[in-house]
């Protein structure tokens, strides 16, 4: 279960600190083996990509360096309209780089699908994605998903990161918000 704050409900852990650290451990080892001898640019998605960019880092082996992207996605109703307006652009060139793009999660895959094409734009040497999470049912823009931390089924989740009106991001565990507040977002 989730730590509860004093005078916030109680949230349903789907996935605990220890299950998520376990899982980002394997995605970092697979990523050194896939780029051994060759140096990794992480561009990470803010905000909700941060605490998830900070583990992999940590474990990750190969040179790395890092870069910061923050985007605000227009939502129509519960879901994102694919309009995607950058209010952080990247400090450094990805011309010639390997860039692994970080995300929180893929819902419809709109925000992604926006981001993939304006880094494609920039000549890297190669794109490849990591996601904490995946929503694939809610998909209405396919995307190529490299790395993936965890499936998960339509609901919304918080925690690890991720946020409900900017709360809960502090959440060690990644948690089902609960229908009461969920259906407020609609
Ligand atoms: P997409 O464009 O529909 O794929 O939306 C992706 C963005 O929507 C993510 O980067 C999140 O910011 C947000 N989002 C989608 N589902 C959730 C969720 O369950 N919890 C928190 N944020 C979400």
């Amino acid at each position: 279960m989730a730590g509860e704050k004093s005078g916030e409900k109680k949230l349903k852990s789907l996935f605990t600190a220890e299950q998520i650290q376990q899982r980002v451990r394997q995605i970092a080892s697979e990523i050194d083996q896939q780029y051994a001898g060759r140096s990794v640019h992480l561009v990470c998605v803010l905000k909700g990509a941060c605490i998830f960019l900070a583990d992999i880092l940590r474990h990750l082996r190969l040179e790395t360096s890092v870069d910061f992207i923050c985007v605000w996605s227009y939502e129509q109703g519960a879901t994102s309209s694919g309009e995607v307006r950058i209010t952080k652009d990247l400090d450094h060139s990805i011309a010639g780089r390997d860039v692994i793009l970080v995300e929180d999660i893929v819902d419809t895959g709109l925000t992604l699908n926006y981001l993939c094409q304006l880094l494609l734009r920039r000549n890297p040497q190669s794109l490849r994605v990591a996601t904490l999470l995946d929503k694939p049912s809610r998909r209405i823009q396919p995307v190529k998903l490299d790395y993936v931390g965890f499936e998960i089924p339509d609901h919304f989740v918080v925690g690890y990161g991720l946020d409900y009106q900017q709360r809960y991001r502090n959440l060690p565990d990644i948690c089902l918000l609960p229908d009461a507040e969920e259906s407020e977002r609609v």
